[in-house]
């Protein structure tokens, strides 16, 4: 492959037990509010989805009433397009983009990449790294960046699109006293985006468990019967 294996990224959400982190979701969704709404939208997503982040029923009403892009409504008297603040059952609204490329929809981003949470944080951080040497020596082509387009060592064919969307330290203001460094703010959003990916993700963990210790029981109970049927046989 030309491009560079995503760094490793430790979140509270990986591993067969993994949990969501809601504090950092909250500051991941910060960011994806504040950065990365003006471009990429968020379909699968209703703002009352928020909920499972900890928000209260009137922040969340307040969050999408003053959501910066409109719900599209049709007036069929005059025959035209209109807009009405968002609502709590609304799906976040498509985002229309006038630049240059195609921001994809987040909604499963960390489900349609490779190791996902991790691609997404190398992506945000990697502006300015250089490339794997032996690919450099190798693919020189691919080490030329047209006009309008970004280096970046961890995109698949390398020069990506989309501009460095963190650029500074304290770019999004954090509430909760985390400093939000260039790299924790591109941590706080990938957790963000494997929430958006999979809300269900805890549930299906405690669930699992939940079968795996009722296995080990059903398995000693099998052993008990086992033993119990067999008493005295030779
Ligand atoms: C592509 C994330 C902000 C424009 C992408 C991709 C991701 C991503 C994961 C897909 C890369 C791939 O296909 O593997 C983010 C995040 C942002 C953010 C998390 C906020 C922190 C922005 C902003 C803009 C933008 C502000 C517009 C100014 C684009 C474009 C692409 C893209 C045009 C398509 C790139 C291509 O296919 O060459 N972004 N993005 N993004 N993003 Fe962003």
């Amino acid at each position: 492959a030309l491009h560079k294996h995503p760094k490793e990224l430790e979140l509270a959400s990986n591993g067969p037990l993994g949990k969501f982190d809601t504090g950092q979701l909250q500051r991941g969704f910060k960011v994806y509010k504040e950065v990365c709404a003006t471009c990429h939208s968020l379909h699968m997503i209703s703002f009352r989805n928020l909920k499972d982040l900890g928000y209260s029923d009137a922040q969340v009403k307040k969050i999408a009433k003053e959501w910066a892009i409109k719900q599209p409504v049709f007036d069929e008297k005059a025959g035209t397009w209109g807009e009405r603040d968002n609502l709590p059952s609304d799906r976040f609204p498509k985002v229309y983009y006038a630049g240059t490329g195609n921001p994809p929809d987040l909604s499963l981003i960390t489900k349609a990449r490779h190791d996902g949470a991790a691609y997404v944080h190398s992506l945000l951080t990697g502006y300015g790294e250089k490339p794997d040497p032996a690919v450099a020596a190798k693919f020189p082509e691919a080490m030329k960046t047209p006009e309008g387009m970004h280096f970046n060592p961890y995109f698949a064919n390398l020069n990506i699109a989309m501009p460095p969307p963190l650029v500074s330290d304290d770019q999004v203001k954090y509430d909760d006293g985390t400093r939000a460094t260039i790299d924790q703010m591109a941590k706080d959003v990938s957790a963000f985006l494997v929430w958006t990916a999979e809300p269900t993700l805890q549930k299906r963990h405690q669930a699992g468990l939940a079968v795996v210790i009722f296995l080990l029981f059903a398995t000693g109970l099998a052993y008990g019967a086992y033993l119990t049927v067999w008493r005295g046989m030779k």
